[in-house]
């Protein structure tokens, strides 16, 4: 197995101790998304029925983190009903990690989001009623995510923003 190889874990309490230095960098995404994992949104949204993941390499260090939740928005949007939907609260890698490893079929970002996607398609098909997309929220400014995103087939819905200004992305899951 490849060096670069990433194993997800469910965060708990416990993993504390290991985030000590994590950073996601200094750009306002990179703070907010530091935060959310270091301070209570993390369990906020775990409280909420997220899961969230961390992602080490073999040596135990911790790479990044990510989760899958739900929520309620109304869909479609902007002037839909309130609807229960599945989405992406939050992800973020150590800005040690950002862009590595260069061999793209090892790219760390490439491998949370195929972590997270697919996670996603396991909850949404234990749904009754399973949601037609999964749902993330970006900041429109932020280049690196957004490519990433579109790699992974998410579209940005055009004329709709969410809270301050956040852009909303979303992948079909099922028809
Ligand atoms: C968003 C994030 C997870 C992406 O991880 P990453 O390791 O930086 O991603 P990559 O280096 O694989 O970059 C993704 C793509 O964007 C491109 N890219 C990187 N920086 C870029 C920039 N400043 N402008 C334009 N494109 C950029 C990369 O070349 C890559 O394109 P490719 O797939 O064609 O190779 C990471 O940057 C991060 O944690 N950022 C801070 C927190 C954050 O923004 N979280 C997400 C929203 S809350």
């Amino acid at each position: 197995m490849s060096e670069f190889q990433l194993y997800a874990d469910a965060f708990t309490e416990a993993d504390r101790g290991d985030l000590v230095g994590f950073s996601c960098g200094e750009s306002k995404s990179g703070k907010f998304c530091t935060e959310w994992i270091m301070g209570s949104g993390a369990f906020d949204s775990m409280n909420r029925g997220s899961s969230v993941w961390l992602y080490r390499i073999e040596t135990g260090q911790v790479v990044g983190y990510g989760s899958v939740g739900l929520v309620n928005w109304r869909w479609p949007m902007p002037d839909g009903k309130y609807t229960r939907l599945l989405y992406i609260p939050m992800l973020g890698i150590d800005q040690k990690f950002q862009g590595q490893p260069p061999d793209p079929d090892w790219r760390y970002s490439r491998q949370i989001m195929q972590h997270l996607v697919t996670n996603a398609i396991r909850m949404n098909g234990e749904r009754k009623k399973p949601a037609e997309y999964l749902l993330l929220l970006v900041d429109p400014t932020n280049e690196a995510a957004i490519r990433l995103y579109q790699r992974f087939e998410f579209q940005l819905i055009p004329d709709v923003t969410y809270g301050a200004g956040l852009s909303v992305m979303k992948h079909r899951l099922a028809k």
